[in-house]
């Protein structure tokens, strides 16, 4: 794992979005593995610019996110679906149909994972997937637990992400299950860049650059890629050495 440690939110998103551009160019129809949450956002500013300014094109590109609410309408105003579409897709000129994501309403949640990882290894796998992480050293979805998982499956929310994210869903109950992919799925990314900014992931970044591989911190699992990037601000890096 390679750690970077910037200034502020903003230098992060400028380093993060030209990884992303460079990569872009290198391979115009390259497959990116996209996060939702607050902390991606600037990123997506930034890569929104390019594209304006004539930097970047997305036309090949192809997308999978990392992950989806169950019992949430594709197209409500907190599905990831929609987050994706305000925060990047609407404003760059990737094609719908490259989009994808794992449809959190399926009935069978097995076959929906089968057809997602199909998906992914059908493009040749995912040249670069951008990762956020939980207060709790979640990826994706991928709570702590007794084992780590392999490829996308239904979770059950532990209460610190509802804690985090009902914020998000204001008096409406947030939904208590998602489809996320798994850590094999996550881990058989050519790339990955996890970002963090803020003190309140001080902690899990510090478990997770300190505290030795364990599915009890998902995020530890990224000491074992070959090819990790971690961006962190000052705030987030502030319980390293
Ligand atoms: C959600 C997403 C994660 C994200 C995390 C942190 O739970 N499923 O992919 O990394 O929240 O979000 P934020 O960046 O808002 O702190």
């Amino acid at each position: 794992m390679e750690v970077k440690i910037y200034d502020n939110a903003e230098e992060i998103a400028v380093a993060a979005a030209k990884l992303f551009v460079d990569i872009i160019n290198e391979k115009n129809d390259a497959v990116l593995g996209l996060a939702t949450g607050a902390t991606p956002v600037p990123t997506y500013g930034k890569l929104i610019e390019a594209y304006k300014n004539g930097e970047v094109s997305f036309e090949k590109v192809r997308t999978f996110n990392l992950d989806e609410y169950c019992d949430l309408p594709k197209d409500d105003k907190n599905s990831y679906y929609t987050f994706m579409h305000e925060q990047l897709f609407n404003a760059v000129d990737v094609k719908e149909e490259n989009v994808n994501f794992l449809d959190g309403n399926a009935e069978d949640w097995e076959a929906e994972s089968k057809r997602y990882a199909e998906a992914m290894a059908s493009v040749g796998g995912i040249d670069i997937q951008l990762l956020g992480i939980g207060t709790n050293g979640h990826i994706g979805f991928n709570e702590p637990a007794d084992a780590f998982t392999d490829e996308s499956f239904k979770v059950t929310l532990t209460q610190s992400t509802i804690n985090s994210n009902q914020k998000y869903f204001g008096d409406v109950p947030m939904p208590r299950y998602a489809l996320t992919m798994g850590i094999g799925s996550i881990m058989r990314a050519k790339k990955i860049l996890l970002i963090a900014t803020g003190e309140s992931k001080a902690k899990a970044i510090a478990g997770m650059i300190k505290g030795g591989v364990t599915p009890q911190l998902p995020a530890s699992v990224l000491n074992e890629h070959q090819d990790a990037i971690i961006m962190l601000d000052k705030a987030a890096a502030s319980l390293l050495d």
